[in-house]
């Protein structure tokens, strides 16, 4: 028996449990055999954990995070916690799972599936072959920093929130950008908007100071935040690796998944830094796309992106290149055999319920060995 490897599953919210479902049988596959030991504890995030707890995440499940090997999430939110306080939100559970676990890299590859190039709104001859990696900074700027709220200034009401950056938290974010593109095409582009803010001026230029101290065979370019949205749709082939703050990486992830035809294929990784006593990296494995609670319980949700997210996780978490491998390539026969979940079908192609797609990636597993 290998170590056993301690995964926290937190399925969260709307299609959330659905797309764990699914996760989790690939898993217990993987167990019978690779013999690979994933031991699972499920426990409750988000809305769910609000609905029992009064709260969107408890310390006791805060501090199993801490404990796991990794995390799995499945998506937290929904309309019926709408009315409740922002501490208490399910996005507020999310986020402070983020910060406590000190995730600051939050990669998020666009990759366009061969099968899937008439699923993209955009013409195929520009989202053919696509494979950018996203290096989105997850634990500061706008999102956490401080002041924020509202106020009554000489009878006016504002409401505010403030963008701060400080120099090790840029710099360990450009670092993992540059050495993942070390292992890809050697390129990189900052994103920011150094022409209107103080702090994407501060962003560029502790960018450049790494790159120049310690990365300059790297290919780095600068780029402001709405031209790189509107470089995306136009040429998206230009990019291998974006590195950007919390805010523009969350809008650019989305803008970016689009041209995979659907935010249903997206898995992501958030990872902190290695402890240098165990050596062990904090990780937090989620797909991209949200809690889509219109079609949660009807079997509709795609549990691709999750799936994928559990490959990531086998990537860089556990070394296990040759699973991840197999994984995807189990992930692109089935597209590539014409099956679809409803979010990605096409004309001619085969429409799966949730728990089909999940079934088709085993029996593609099974016969890839
Ligand atoms: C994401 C989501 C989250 C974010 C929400 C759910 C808080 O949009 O992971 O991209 O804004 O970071
Ligand atoms: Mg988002």
């Amino acid at each position: 028996m290998s170590t056993p490897k301690n995964i926290l599953m937190l399925a969260g919210d709307g299609i959330g449990p659905e797309v764990m479902g699914e996760v989790k049988r690939v898993m217990d596959w993987m167990n019978d055999k690779y013999d690979s030991s994933f031991v699972i504890e499920e426990d409750l995030v988000g809305g769910a954990c609000y609905d029992v707890h009064g709260v969107a995440l408890t310390d006791e499940t805060l501090a199993k995070a801490h404990g796991a090997d990794a995390v799995l999430l499945g998506a937290v939110g929904g309309p019926k916690w709408d009315d409740v306080a922002r501490e208490h939100r399910p996005e507020a559970g999310l986020l402070k799972l983020r910060k406590e676990m000190d995730l600051f890299a939050n990669l998020r590859p666009a990759l366009v599936f061969d099968a899937l190039i008439d699923a993209s709104t955009l013409k195929p001859e520009v989202v053919r072959g696509l494979d950018i990696m996203i290096v989105r900074e997850l634990t500061a700027g706008v999102y956490f920093g401080q002041p924020r709220g509202e106020d009554i200034r000489d009878g006016v009401a504002y409401g505010f929130d403030t963008q701060i950056y400080s120099e090790p938290e840029i710099d360990r974010v450009a670092r993992v950008a540059f050495d993942l593109a070390k292992k890809r095409t050697g390129k990189v582009v900052s994103v920011e908007k150094a022409n209107v803010m103080e702090s994407g001026v501060f962003w560029r230029r502790v960018v450049s100071k790494l790159h120049a101290a310690e990365y300059s065979d790297i290919e780095l370019s600068h780029m402001y935040a709405d031209n790189c949205c509107m470089q995306l749709v136009r040429w998206p082939g230009q990019f291998d690796v974006i590195v950007t703050d919390n805010l523009f990486g969350d809008i650019l992830s989305d803008c970016a998944a689009m041209l995979t035809g659907s935010l249903g294929m997206l898995p992501s990784a958030s990872l902190g830094s290695k402890d240098p006593v165990t050596g062990k990296i904090p990780a937090m494995y989620e797909p991209v796309h949200g809690s889509a609670p219109d079609i949660a319980g009807q079997g509709k949700a795609n549990p691709l992106a999750s799936i994928l997210s559990y490959s990531m996780m086998l990537r860089y978490s556990f070394d296990m290149g040759t699973a991840a491998d197999k994984l995807d390539q189990a992930v692109q026969n089935v597209l590539a055999h014409g099956l679809r979940t409803a979010d990605i079908m096409s004309k001619g192609m085969h429409e799966l319920s949730t728990r089909a797609m999940g079934e088709a990636v085993l029996v593609e597993l099974e016969k890839l060995g």
